[in-house]
């Protein structure tokens, strides 16, 4: 975690700690990738959503949130007008991963593994310096608040270094669990109603 410590407080901008995270080689996970995957989206977005790790599809493009649950997140974001393409920063969104490479079987990350690219994270979030964060699912609340239960923390404000952030249910829960939808649309309005009182 050191060496990580050392290489991310290094990185004055995003191209260097994306550079940084690749130079990175102590996290076993690297092996078994094909792609580092840092980010999308728009680096002046007043959002910043953290999502949990690559999949199979991130893992081939380099591009976080690209298969099914980043088809589905962009729909749900869509709503409440913001889009990672949008050039204007109130309507952006910027993502990345609490992991930015692919556990094997896209099994769940382990804590050493987040621990270990924790520091990168929280440089991350520096550089962009968003308004808010948006926890995406358990893992990126464990890497974050330092706890899980999902079901319990979305759905209200927190703070997560330093900033209000909202966890939400994951995508690829939603996909699975039409009912939560219900859920996952409330904590979209509060974000929006977020948004618009500054
Ligand atoms: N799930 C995530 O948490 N992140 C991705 O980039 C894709 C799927």
């Amino acid at each position: 975690v050191a060496v990580a410590q050392g290489a991310a407080a290094a990185a004055t901008d995003l191209e260097g700690l994306a550079a940084a995270m690749a130079a990175y080689e102590l996290c076993e996970l690297k092996k078994g990738a094909r792609n580092l995957v840092f980010s999308d989206g728009n680096p002046k977005a007043r959002v910043m959503v953290i999502g949990e790790a690559p999949g199979r599809d991130e893992d081939l493009q380099g591009k976080p949130f690209v298969g099914r649950a980043g088809h589905l997140l962009d729909l749900m974001f869509a709503r409440i007008g913001l889009g990672r393409g949008d050039p204007a920063a109130e309507r952006a969104l910027y993502i990345t991963n609490v992991l930015p490479w692919r556990p094997p079987q896209n099994r769940d990350p382990e804590v050493g593994e987040v621990a270990m690219m924790l520091p990168f994270l929280e440089r991350h979030v520096d550089l962009v310096d968003p308004d808010i964060l948006v926890l995406m699912g358990n893992h990126s609340c464990g890497a974050l608040l330092g706890r899980k239960g999902i079901t319990r923390l979305r759905g209200r404000w927190v703070e997560a270094l330093g900033r209000p952030a909202l966890p939400m249910f994951h995508p690829a829960y939603l996909l699975r669990t039409q009912l939560a939808k219900r859920d996952a649309w409330h904590d979209l309005l509060m974000l929006q109603a977020r948004l618009r009182g500054g």
